[in-house]
């Protein structure tokens, strides 16, 4: 249920954040700021700040950043309104909850906390049977066998469900549980013919809890002990309110820790494949629970590494049945690895196998990227046959084609040039074909004009990244002038935003967040409100704060960058703002400009290829060259000199 508008301000107001930063790190003073290393990363030295004075923190090596509730959510992995019950909770505020929820709102929140009320008391029943007689004999000594540590029986919540109809139902009955919630909660069933009968879902199994992200019991996994080939080896929860099996990873609660600080998480198969790792000393792992991942299980290890690296079991078969799985995390901008076990081994039998120092070994030396790992797959049977070797550079190019960063995805290029032995001008070409294709299918699908944006992807892909790359750089420019110094007059009756915001008005920016900013600064102005850099801070959406932060305190940087380059700001910016904004309008303008050509030489060329009647040739030629006039004009402006 959501938090009251007065709870969340007296949280911002109380949450100090070299307090809460404390909490987690320990910061020193120097100068006027405190740092620490990092946690969101690893690093030697410190390069994490606090400020007290403007309460931010922020990271110059890894450029995380923002305020007290920022952190909380960074740091815990958690969202707004958790971040704000934990604030409150440290900070003794009590939780008023919204009173403007609906009736449905506030009896769904409720269903919900009776859920994980019933899921924790499941979750003691079953550890508690260990304790008990069969519990032992059975349930408990199967875990040994395993190699189960108490330690982890206690950290995953390892339990054990009675053999028989109703322990369970009775017990939790007795307890004051109600059918209705034990039912919702999939602990129990009702019999079939018979619904007033009901019985145990779970019974003489061993239990895996299931955990969200912030500990909470939300499901389980019962596997039986038997060699019996008539029953399913794993009966699960059902979906559930609070158990989406799509967007919950198995043992995610127990890593996140560990991903953040090892900046990788192994993804396995299997719930016994995590524990056995926990074991050899591997605590950043998931599992996926014997389902094919989703977007929203990659979206919850992002949170905290952009690194996962997929551990196979050792059988062929198997392998290219999951390859999906690693388009779809290059899909969601991460890096991917893998490593596959020898043939017959999984990572539980492994780890058990060689022990942990040995697997911790294989995993370090076997870790392939997924371009050597894909061509390694199919190097074998495509060696000697053409169409099987055709196959093979499509299935790397299609991995490629859906790497979002354009950087990464040229590195990847290269590599994958060199291993196939392939020119990079090839896999281009190949790679332009998806992206053709894909804009074609669009358009027709959606009948719409086809987007503008892909048009980068059409080109060669170090031009393209280095033109969006620089003019986002001058859009950021502009907007760091704009945030620091809009306030400042450049003459005696002219704001610099005021004059900023004349030149640039007929501009879109590329960058969404850029654009976002520029109409919270217009917005204000439109309130007669002249915005100091402070006013963005205190603003709700947390990536134009990390925005404004970044733009506050990187003040100097790009102009260093320019005059060493480019030998253009040969003064402090600062003492002739003037100059300072009026040249970064023309940047701006120049690369915008640029861009506008490059656009213009694919339409030329295009025509060309396609034999476009000469007229419309014409056309598209004329516009190329009005844009080369401007683009001289502002060189001159600029006092750089072109050579054509
Ligand atoms: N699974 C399932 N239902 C099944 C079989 C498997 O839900 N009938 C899921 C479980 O999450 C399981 C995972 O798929 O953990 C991997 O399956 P498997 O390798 O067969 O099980 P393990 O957990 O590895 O168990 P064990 O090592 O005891 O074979
Ligand atoms: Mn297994």
């Amino acid at each position: 249920m959501g938090i009251s508008r007065t709870t969340t301000e007296k949280v911002k107001e109380r949450a100090d954040i070299e307090e809460v930063v404390n909490d987690y790190v320990p910061l020193k003073k120097k100068g006027q700021n405190l740092w620490a290393c990092c946690p969101f990363h690893n690093e030697k030295s410190p390069s994490f700040s606090v400020s007290p004075a403007k309460q931010i923190y922020k990271c110059f090596g890894c450029g995380k950043a923002g305020d007290p509730i920022q952190f909380v959510m960074d740091i815990e992995g958690v969202g707004f309104n958790e971040a704000i019950r934990h604030l409150a909770k440290k900070y003794a505020i009590e939780i008023e909850e919204d009173k403007e929820q609906t009736p449905e709102a506030i009896q769904a929140y409720n269903e919900r906390e009776s859920l994980y009320i019933v899921l924790n008391y499941a979750k003691d029943f079953f550890a508690k049977n260990l304790q008990k007689e069969e519990g032992k004999a059975i349930g408990l000594s199967y875990f040994k066998e395993r190699g189960f540590n108490q330690d982890v029986i206690e950290k995953f919540d390892l339990g054990y469900a009675l053999d028989g109809w109703n322990h369970f139902y009775d017990a939790a009955k007795g307890d004051g549980h109600t059918d209705e919630i034990l039912l919702k909660a999939g602990l129990i069933l009702q019999k079939e013919g018979d619904v007033q009968r009901l019985y145990d879902r779970f019974r003489g199994r061993v239990i895996f809890t299931i955990h969200n992200l912030g500990g909470k019991p939300i499901g389980f996994g019962a596997r039986i002990l038997t060699q019996d080939k008539k029953q399913p080896k794993y009966i699960n929860s059902p979906e559930t309110e609070v158990y989406h099996k799509s967007d919950v990873l198995y043992g995610i609660f127990q890593a996140k820790k560990s991903i953040r600080e090892k900046d990788n998480c192994y993804l396995v198969e299997g719930y016994t494949d995590v524990i056995s790792m926990h074991l050899a000393g591997i605590e950043n792992v998931v599992a996926s629970s014997g389902t094919s991942l989703t977007e929203s299980q990659i979206k919850l290890v992002k949170r905290f590494s952009d690194n996962i690296t997929v551990l196979y079991d050792g059988d062929a078969a198997g392998i290219k049945a999951s390859l999906r799985g690693i388009d779809m995390i290059l899909e969601g901008g991460l890096n991917v690895k893998a490593v596959v076990f020898p043939n017959g081994e999984d990572p539980d039998s492994y780890a058990r196998k060689v022990g942990a120092q040995e697997f911790q070994d294989y995993l370090e030396n076997n870790s392939q990227d997924f371009i050597s790992f894909k061509i390694g797959l199919h190097e074998e049977e495509a060696a000697n046959d053409p169409i099987k070797q055709a196959a093979l550079i499509k299935e790397v190019v299609q991995s490629l084609s859906k790497i979002p960063d354009p950087i990464i995805r040229t590195v990847y290029i290269k590599k994958s040039s060199s291993l196939l032995g392939l020119d990079e001008e090839i896999i281009q070409t190949e790679l332009n074909k998806i992206y053709l294709k894909g804009r074609k299918d669009d358009f027709f699908k959606e009948k719409r004009e086809i987007q503008e944006t892909p048009f980068e992807e059409l080109l060669p892909v170090k031009e393209e990244s280095s033109i969006v790359d620089i003019l986002q750089l001058q859009e950021r420019e502009m907007l760091r002038l704009l945030v620091n110094y809009g306030f400042e007059l450049v003459s005696d009756d002219l704001h610099v935003c005021h004059y900023l915001l004349q030149e640039t008005d007929e501009l879109e920016f590329e960058t969404p967040v850029y654009q976002k900013i520029l109409e919270i600064y217009k917005e204000a102005l439109a309130n007669n409100h002249l915005p100091q850099p402070e006013y963005f801070l205190k603003h709700d959406d947390s990536e134009v704060k990390k925005e404004v932060i970044n733009l506050i305190t990187r003040k100097y940087e790009l102009s260093t960058l320019w005059e060493s380059r480019f030998q253009i700001f040969t003064h402090n910016e600062a003492d002739d703002l003037a100059k300072t904004v009026y040249d970064s309008i023309l940047h701006l303008k120049k690369k915008v400009i640029k861009k506008m050509m490059e656009e213009a030489k694919v339409k030329i060329k295009e025509a060309e290829q396609e034999k476009m009647d000469e007229n419309i040739m014409n056309e598209r030629i004329s516009i190329y060259m009005e844009l080369k006039q401007y683009q001289v004009e502002i060189d001159k402006q600029l006092g750089i000199v072109i050579s054509f």
